[in-house]
């Protein structure tokens, strides 16, 4: 992958680090605000549905939706640890018939990464720059749920993730988190077709789900 923050994303998210997710993950299951995203869903109904996880992680979403009887999921993140892991995980619960998992950034392999009826991005927005093309391209693949984690742009966030991305400069690592305006967020899903339905704050984060009304 060409993109700075590509290379940025495969060293902060190696392979130390997804392990330590997946341990908490087993441990204590999806985080707080990945559990309020995931009963947003299920509540527009998720049986039979196909999922398109962007930026997965250890792939809670997916495991946690197809237990709920979704029918298959493909899972396309720019972490090569992170996705090994998340496939490890789901052979260890005997899913691996219903995943695939694809390596890059989604921004690239749009083109080649079918519709789904879900789509979900959960706390991906603030790990990549090009908000624009990645949640423009993203919710043009929802056919029915485009469900969202992402951070709050309010004063306190302004304030630290210019610190945060200096500590990663003074690291020498080209990893950097973004804070991209909610109005601007949500104007891009909009264009898509997608009507907000269901929206919450929590801590630094907000969650929300957006619909496409039945052709
Ligand atoms: C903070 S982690 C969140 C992981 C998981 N969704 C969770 O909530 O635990 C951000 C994830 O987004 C992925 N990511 C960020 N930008 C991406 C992009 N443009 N294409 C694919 N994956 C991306 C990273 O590789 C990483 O797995």
């Amino acid at each position: 992958m060409s993109c700075p923050q590509c290379q940025g994303i495969e060293t902060f998210f190696d392979r130390r680090e997804a392990e330590r997710e997946l341990r908490s993950y087993r441990k204590k299951g999806p985080s707080r605000v990945t559990k309020v995203l995931l009963e947003a869903i299920r509540a527009e109904g998720v049986d039979g549905a196909s999922l398109l996880d962007v930026g997965g992680g250890v792939g809670a979403i997916q495991h946690e939706l197809l237990a709920s009887g979704a029918s298959s999921a493909v899972s396309v993140d720019a972490s090569s640890a992170y996705l090994a892991v998340a496939k490890e995980e789901a052979e260890r619960r005997g899913l691996s018939d219903r995943v695939e998992a694809r390596f890059g950034n989604f921004v690239d392999l749009a083109p080649q990464v079918e519709p789904a009826d879900i789509v979900t991005l959960d706390k991906v927005l603030c790990c990549f720059d090009d908000v624009q093309q990645l949640v423009h391209l993203s919710s043009a693949k929802a056919k029915r749920i485009y469900g969202l984690v992402y951070p709050r742009d309010n004063l306190l966030l302004k304030a630290v993730l210019p610190i945060a991305n200096l500590y990663f400069r003074l690291k020498r690592s080209p990893f950097r988190v973004f804070l991209h305006p909610t109005a601007v967020v949500e104007a891009l899903v909009e264009a898509n077709g997608l009507r907000r339905t269901f929206h919450r704050k929590s801590g630094a984060w907000q969650v929300a789900v957006f619909t496409r009304a039945p052709a």
